[in-house]
C-alpha cells in the first residue's frame, strides 16, 4: 500500500462523521491547516478557511471545492482579536452555528535567543500564542452553544524547548496550561477542549520561517523517515474530535521524544542540540 494512503479509503466517502458541521480552521491555506481542511471537509463538515494570503486562500478554496467540499472563505489575521469576532460573526450570520475550532495558524522564528531581535520575539510568541487565544475567546460562546470541539495545534516543542526555537516554545508550552485551564473551567459545559502535540510533518513548499535579520527564510527538509505526512495528522485531528480526546502526542518519534522527556529530560537536552 502506498505511504499515506487509508487501508478503507472506499468507505471513507461513504462517513460523514461530520455532516452538518460548521468547522473554522485557522491558517487553512497551506499546509497541516490546509489538510485537516480536506481530511473534516471530506468527512461531511463545511469549512471557514482562514489566512492572510487572498489568492493563496482561493485555490485552496478552489481545490477543496473541486472534492466536493462546502466551504467560506474567512480571511484574516487572526493575530488581531477584533478580526476573529468579525470572522467569527461571519460563519455565524451564514450557518447560525459554529461547531468545530482548529488554532492552527501560525508563524516560527529561528535563531539562537541572544542573536533575535526582541520585536521577533514578540512577533512569534504572539503569533503562537494570542493566534490560539484570540480565535478561542471570540468563538467560545457559539462553541459551548453546539456542545462542539476546540483543538489546539502544539508541538514537540510544546513539551520542551528546543534551541533556535525559544518564542516557538515558549508559545506551544503557553498553550498547554491555556488548554489545561479552559478544560476544567468548562468541564460541565459539554465542549470538548484538545491540545495536539505534532511531531516533525512535511512541510509545505510555500512554507518560510523568520530568521534573525527578520526575513522570510525557506525551511530545510529532515529526513522523510523523520517526518509524518500532512494528512497522517489531519487524520490524528480528526480522530481526536470524535473521540474527544484532551491530548494527544503525535508520532512514534513524537511518543519516543515525550517518553525520553518525561523520564530522562538529561538526554533529550543533548538530543535537541542537533535539531
Ligand atoms: N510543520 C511541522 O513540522 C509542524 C510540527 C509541529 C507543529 N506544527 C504546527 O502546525 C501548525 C501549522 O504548521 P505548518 O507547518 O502547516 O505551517 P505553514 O505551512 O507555515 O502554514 C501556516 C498557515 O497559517 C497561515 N497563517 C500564518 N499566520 C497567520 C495569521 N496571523 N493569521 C491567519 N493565518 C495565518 C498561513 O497563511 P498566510 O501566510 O497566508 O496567512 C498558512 O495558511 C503550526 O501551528 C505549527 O506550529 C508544525
Amino acid at each position: 500500500m502506498a505511504p499515506g494512503k487509508r487501508k478503507n479509503s472506499g468507505t471513507k466517502k461513504m462517513n460523514k462523521t461530520f455532516k452538518g458541521k460548521i468547522a473554522l480552521i485557522t491558517g487553512s491555506s497551506q499546509g497541516i491547516g490546509k489538510a485537516i481542511a480536506l481530511e473534516l471537509g471530506s468527512l461531511g463538515a463545511t469549512i471557514a478557511l482562514n489566512g492572510r494570503n487572498p489568492a493563496k486562500l482561493q485555490k485552496t478554496n478552489e481545490e477543496l471545492q473541486k472534492s466536493g467540499i462546502a466551504t467560506l472563505l474567512v480571511p484574516g489575521d487572526i493575530t488581531k482579536f477584533d478580526v476573529c469576532e468579525q470572522i467569527v460573526s461571519k460563519i455565524i450570520l451564514e450557518f447560525g452555528q459554529l461547531d468545530i475550532l482548529v488554532t492552527n495558524a501560525s508563524i516560527t522564528a529561528a535563531g539562537n535567543f541572544a542573536e533575535l531581535p526582541i520585536e521577533i520575539f514578540k512577533t512569534a510568541m504572539d503569533s503562537q500564542f494570542y493566534g490560539s487565544v484570540f480565535p478561542v475567546k471570540a468563538a467560545l460562546p457559539d462553541i459551548r452553544r453546539s456542545k462542539g470541539s476546540i483543538i489546539m495545534i502544539s508541538s514537540l516543542a510544546g513539551l520542551f524547548g528546543l534551541p533556535k526555537h525559544s518564542a516557538y516554545s515558549c508559545g506551544k508550552m503557553a498553550l498547554t496550561a491555556f488548554s489545561q485551564s479552559l478544560q476544567t473551567e468548562e468541564r460541565n459545559s459539554g465542549m470538548h477542549i484538545g491540545i495536539a502535540y505534532v511531531g516533525f510533518t512535511r512541510n509545505d513548499s510555500e512554507k518560510r520561517v523568520l530568521n534573525q535579520a527578520g526575513e522570510w527564510c525557506e525551511v530545510p527538509q529532515r529526513p522523510p523517515a523523520l517526518q509524518q505526512s500532512p494528512a497522517t495528522v489531519a487524520r490524528g485531528i480528526a480522530g481526536m474530535i470524535m473521540h474527544r480526546k484532551q491530548r494527544k502526542v503525535f508520532s512514534a518519534i513524537g511518543k519516543t521524544q515525550n517518553l525520553i522527556i518525561r523520564f530522562t529530560p538529561w538526554i533529550f537536552r543533548i538530543i535537541s542540540k542537533r535539531f
